[in-house]
C-alpha cells in the first residue's frame, strides 16, 4: 500500500533513473555554455584556481547565505592556514519580512561596518544567481530560497553596496569581488588539498538551496568567445534550476505555493528550504488516502514549521519526534518512516546526479586529471540523518564507468574561506 502510494505520487527513488538524468544534465550544461536556451545558466565566474595560498594579508569577507548573513575578517598565516580574526552572524535580509533595495543594502552596511577598517579588500560570497562581469561585480538574476527583496533583482550588488557605503559617509574597499557560494566552496577545497594541482576541483552546496560549480576550460565556454583560450575558470552551474525531470503531483502542488512557481524545481525536490514542507504535504496526502491514520497530523504540522531538522529527527527515531506520534501509533511509525525515507532517498539520487554531472562532463571532455576534490557544504548534506551516506553510495555507483576517483572535502566556513581566497589571489 505504501509502495503504491509512493509510486502514484512519483516519489519512489527508482522512478528517477540516474543514467537518464545525468544525460539530460550534460545536455543542459552544454547548451548553457553555448548560450542556448537551457535550465542551467552556467555562469562564468572570472575566478580560477590559484597556484598558491595568499600570504599574510587580511581581507573582509561577507557571506549572504540562505538564512544567515556572515561577516568575517580572514587572513592566511605563513603556513597558508586560514585564520579568522573577526566573525559576526546576522539574519539574511529579506528572510522573514520583505525589504526594499535601500533597506537591503543599508542592512549589509550595518553588518559590514565593524569589520570595514580591517582591510581595503572585500570578498563577497553570494548564494544566489548573479551574472558576474569581468570586473567581478554581479547582477542578481532572481531571488531563490524565498528571499523577499524584489527591488534588488536586476541590480549590481557591489555597485549598490558602494553607493550605500557612500550614503553613510564610509569609504568603499578599494578592491572588491563577488562570487557564488559554490565557487567559494570550490576554492575552499583548494586550500584543503594544500593547493594541489593533481585535482579537478568542484564546489557543491546542499543546504537551504543547492548548486554546483567546477572549472571549465575557456575554449568550451562558447557563449563568451573573447576569453583567453588556454585558460580556465569556475562555472556556476545554477543547477537548482535543472528542469528536465518528471515530478509528481505533490511536488507540483508545493511548487505552486512558492514565490517562484515553475522555477528552481530541482531545488524544491531536495533542498533544506523545501524538504520539510514537501514531507509535510506527502504525509498529509498519505493520511487523506488512508495509508497512515490521522495520528500523523502532529507530524504534518511540525514538519511544516520545523522543517528539515525535524525530518532528520523522525528518520533517526530521536525523542523529539517520537513524542509527536500518538501513543497508539504502533506500526504507523514504520510506515511514516518508510514514506519519508523514500523522499530522502529520491533527494539523494538527484543529488548524486547533480554532483556527477560536472565530473562526467570533464571526464568526457578528456580531462587528464582523474582525481576530483568535491568541496561540499551545507546542512542537508552533512546533518540530515543518513543523507551523505546515501548520496555518496549513488555517486560512487554513477561514476563507476568513468574511471575517476573523487573525495568529499569538508572545510569549516568554506564560503568565507573561499571568498577570502578569491579576493586575495584568484
Ligand atoms: C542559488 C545558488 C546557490 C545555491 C546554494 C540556490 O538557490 O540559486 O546560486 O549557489 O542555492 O546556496
Amino acid at each position: 500500500m505504501c509502495q503504491k502510494f509512493l509510486s502514484k505520487h512519483h516519489l519512489l527513488a527508482n522512478q528517477y533513473q540516474a543514467r537518464d538524468i545525468l544525460a539530460a544534465f550534460l545536455d543542459e550544461m552544454k547548451r548553457g555554455l553555448a548560450g542556448q536556451p537551457s535550465s542551467l545558466a552556467m555562469i562564468p565566474s572570472y575566478v580560477s584556481v590559484p597556484e598558491e595560498a595568499p600570504q599574510d594579508e587580511k581581507i573582509v569577507v561577507l557571506d549572504a547565505g540562505g538564512t544567515h548573513f556572515r561577516t568575517a575578517v580572514v587572513r592566511f598565516d605563513r603556513d597558508s592556514v586560514p585564520r579568522m580574526d573577526y566573525f559576526a552572524d546576522h539574519p539574511m535580509p529579506g528572510v522573514t519580512a520583505e525589504v526594499s533595495r535601500e533597506e537591503f543594502f543599508d542592512l549589509i552596511v550595518d553588518y559590514l561596518r565593524p569589520a570595514l577598517r580591517e582591510s581595503r579588500r572585500l570578498g563577497f560570497c553570494f548564494s544566489y544567481p548573479a551574472l558576474i562581469d569581468p570586473q567581478r561585480d554581479g547582477k542578481l538574476l532572481c531571488w531563490t530560497k524565498e528571499i523577499k527583496a524584489p527591488g534588488v533583482v536586476g541590480e549590481r550588488i557591489l555597485a549598490n553596496l558602494s553607493r550605500a557605503l557612500e550614503r553613510r559617509g564610509l569609504e568603499r574597499p578599494a578592491n572588491m569581488v563577488i562570487l557564488n557560494d559554490t565557487v567559494a566552496s570550490l576554492l575552499a577545497g583548494v586550500t584543503a588539498t594544500g593547493f594541489s594541482p593533481e585535482y579537478n576541483y568542484l564546489g557543491f552546496i546542499l543546504g537551504t538551496g543547492t548548486n554546483t560549480a567546477y572549472i571549465e576550460s575557456n575554449a568550451r565556454i562558447k557563449k563568451a568567445p573573447g576569453l583567453p583560450a588556454h585558460e580556465s575558470m569556475a562555472i556556476n552551474c545554477e543547477s537548482a534550476n535543472f528542469n528536465k525531470l518528471d515530478r509528481g503531483d505533490i511536488d507540483l502542488a508545493l511548487d505552486r505555493t512558492t514565490s517562484s512557481p515553475s522555477q528552481y524545481i530541482f531545488e524544491k525536490m531536495i533542498s533544506g528550504a523545501y524538504l520539510g514542507s514537501l514531507c509535510s504535504r506527502v504525509l498529509q496526502a498519505a493520511a487523506e488516502e488512508g495509508v497512515v491514520s490521522r495520528t500523523a497530523n502532529a507530524l504534518v504540522e511540525k514538519l511544516e514549521t520545523l522543517g528539515t531538522p525535524f525530518l532528520g529527527d523522525i528518520l533517526a527515531g530521536a525523542p523529539e519526534s517520537e513524542s509527536a506520534f500518538a501513543d497508539e501509533a504502533g506500526q504507523e511509525r514504520e510506515t511514516v518512516r518508510t514514506i519519508l525515507s523514500e523522499v530522502v532517498e529520491r533527494a539523494a539520487v538527484l543529488t548524486a546526479c547533480n554532483v556527477a554531472a560536472p565530473i562526467v562532463n570533464l571526464a568526457e571532455a578528456g580531462s587528464r586529471k582523474k582525481k576530483y576534490c568535491v568541496c561540499a557544504d551545507g546542512s542537508v548534506f552533512y546533518r540530515l540523518h543518513s543523507f551523505r551516506e546515501r548520496a555518496e553510495k549513488h555517486l560512487t555507483e554513477i561514476l563507476k564507468p568513468y574511471g575517476v576517483e573523487y573525495k568529499i572535502a569538508q572545510v569549516e566556513d568554506a564560503p568565507l574561506i573561499g571568498a577570502a581566497v578569491a579576493g586575495l589571489v584568484a
